[in-house]
């Protein structure tokens, strides 16, 4: 997975929970220390199930973690903080859970319904929007800027 940039997003139809897998697998070789990757996409598209995979690729065991608090973390060799703002009402309830001080932290970042973090967010991020097809099939796209 190379050459990703906002000029050249890579755009690719999964049509199983294994292709999804794989997609986050490939992509969670590109990632380092302290990247951000927002989340975009409707309820049950497979935001979560991406950053779950992400982490197992990196060796987390706790995946099993419910999906619906606003920070899960997974303990592997680089700590993995994947958040979720679907139920925060403004900006001023991410800066209260310490958002910011998270972010200098040690780690990479995941966030689920990022959209009153943005002004947060360091300028270059991934993100990744979900689309569902059907039952089974999702567009994932990919863009880094
Ligand atoms: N190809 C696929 N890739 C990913 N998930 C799929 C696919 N096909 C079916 N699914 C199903 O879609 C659902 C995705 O749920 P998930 O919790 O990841 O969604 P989400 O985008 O995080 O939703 P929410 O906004 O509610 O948090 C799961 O039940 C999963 O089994
Ligand atoms: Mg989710």
């Amino acid at each position: 997975m190379k050459n990703l940039d906002k000029t050249n997003p890579l755009e690719k139809i999964s049509q199983s929970l294994k292709n999804t897998s794989q997609m986050a697998k490939n992509f969670s070789s590109l990632l380092k220390l302290n990247d951000v990757v927002t989340l975009y996409g409707p309820l049950g598209s497979g935001k979560t199930f991406f950053v779950k995979a992400i982490a197992k690729s990196f060796g987390a065991k706790n995946v099993s973690s419910p999906s619906f608090v606003i920070l899960n973390e997974y303990k592997t060799k680089i700590p993995i903080y994947h958040f979720d703002f679907y139920r925060l009402k403004n900006e001023e309830e991410i800066a209260n859970i310490g958002f910011c001080d998270f972010l200098n932290q040690r780690g990479i970042f995941f966030i689920e319904w990022p959209e009153m973090s943005e002004k947060m967010l360091p300028k270059n991020h991934y993100k990744i929007f979900f689309e569902i097809l059907n039952e089974n099939s999702r567009k994932i796209t990919i863009k880094h800027n």
